[in-house]
């Protein structure tokens, strides 16, 4: 089994990148878990918080859950043609302390997907993220890409994706990033 770990870059109950997340899981091959996780209890990066009480649980925990997974899909929310704070915020918080980064996230592999109602489709925030992954020494995935627009017309109130092609690319995108990720 193959497990990936996914994590959606909004807090949002009706996120469409959660939800796109909870497909990718419903549509993935039979020998490929992917668990959501959530970035609910992270609370913001403060140097004086981590000095006085160490890494918060939730961090710790979400920490654990990556070192754990053979590969970590982000679906990134785009916000004024960037990256979303709450999924920066998340992603600083695990790279502390800068000891931890080898085992958690230094060649861990990576891949990115994203889901904006607007027309471009995350496109810009997808791009603004590789510099941090680079920094963060992830291997980045780059056999397929996956932007989502137009998502209020495609996910039912459910969040259940209703466009057959992209429920076919999503799969398609899981099964080449698992492969990837297996090694
Ligand atoms: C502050 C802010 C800035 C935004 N900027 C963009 C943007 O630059 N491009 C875009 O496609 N959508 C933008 N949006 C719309 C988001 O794509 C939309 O809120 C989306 O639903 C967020 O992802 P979620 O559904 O996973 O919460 C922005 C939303 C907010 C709140």
């Amino acid at each position: 089994m193959t497990r990936l770990l996914a994590i959606p870059g909004s807090l949002r109950r009706a996120s469409y990148n959660a939800a796109l997340l909870r497909n990718a899981a419903e549509l993935a091959p039979a020998d490929v878990s992917v668990e959501v996780a959530t970035l609910h209890g992270i609370p913001l990066y403060d140097g004086d918080l981590e000095a006085r009480d160490g890494i918060p649980e939730a961090v710790t925990a979400l920490k654990e859950r990556i070192a754990a997974a053979d590969g970590l899909i982000i679906a990134t929310p785009e916000y004024n043609n960037g990256i979303p704070g709450v999924l920066k915020n998340a992603i600083d918080w695990i790279s502390r302390p800068p000891a931890d980064q080898a085992r958690v996230l230094r060649d861990r592999p990576v891949a990115l997907v994203g889901a904006t109602p607007g027309g471009f489709g995350t496109v810009l925030a997808q791009t603004a993220w590789l510099p941090v992954l680079r920094t963060l020494g992830l291997r980045l995935w780059t056999g397929g890409r996956l932007t989502v627009a137009g998502a209020a017309r495609i996910f039912d109130d459910e969040g259940r994706l209703t466009d057959e092609d992209l429920r076919a690319r999503l799969g398609e995108f899981v099964a080449g990033f698992a492969d990837f990720a297996r090694g």
